[in-house]
């Protein structure tokens, strides 16, 4: 298997953990090394929707792969500095207090400095935002990223495909994900399923 750069992994406090779950497993299975970063809010979201702690996934993640987990608080962390070489990263799911973070140039923590690292780097950086409605602070906030080569990627089902289960969903939604960030292997990877006819 080719050396792969690491992938940083953004999970914030917005719903959607089970497709953040999901791109980490289809990652690690390609062999790229995470460097995984989670919000307070994140941590508590994904306890509430997926029913284990953040703590477990990273225990079984650990035996598939190569995954190191940094405390969002740590401004000093690898993931904090460009010298650190990076495929990209992912924000997923990308809350709307996260993405005003990184649409302004915040970098009130490991996660927002990390994304801002990977942007003033020109690196591949994919925001999953969920939030419904959408104000005009939130498309205004992703519109100035999109402007600016930021890869948006709501978790819109794919309806044409008659999904039949979250699962269904979620399998169509990880390989666009991943396209985004370039992630060369995700571009071959057959369609999920097909709708019935
Ligand atoms: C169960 C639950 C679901 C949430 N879903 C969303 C969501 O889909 N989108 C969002 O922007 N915020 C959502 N929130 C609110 C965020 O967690 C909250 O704004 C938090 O401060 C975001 O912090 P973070 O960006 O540091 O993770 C949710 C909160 C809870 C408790």
């Amino acid at each position: 298997m080719a050396v792969q750069r690491p992938v940083v992994v953004g999970i914030t406090g917005a719903s959607g953990h089970l497709l953040a779950r999901r791109c980490v497993d289809k990652l690690l299975e390609y062999g790229y090394p995470i460097l995984l970063v989670c919000t307070g809010p994140g941590a508590r979201v994904w306890r509430e929707e997926l029913e284990e702690d953040l703590s477990q996934a990273v225990a079984a993640w650990k035996g598939r792969g190569d995954v190191t987990q940094y405390n969002v608080n740590d401004i000093g962390a690898p993931i904090a500095s460009g010298g650190l070489v990076t495929q990209g990263m992912l924000a997923a799911p990308c809350s709307m207090g996260t993405l005003s973070g990184i649409a302004t140039g915040a970098a009130g923590n490991l996660l927002e400095r990390a994304a801002d690292v990977t942007i003033k780097e020109y690196r591949p950086l994919v925001l999953v935002p969920r939030e419904t409605p959408l104000s005009p602070i939130h498309l205004e906030n992703m519109l100035s990223l999109a402007r600016i080569g930021v890869r948006i990627v709501p978790p819109m089902p794919a309806f044409y495909l008659r999904p039949k289960s979250v699962d269904e969903i979620v399998d169509a939604l990880v390989p666009r994900v991943l396209s985004a960030l370039a992630i060369a292997e995700a571009l071959d990877e057959p369609v999920a399923y097909q709708p019935e006819r």
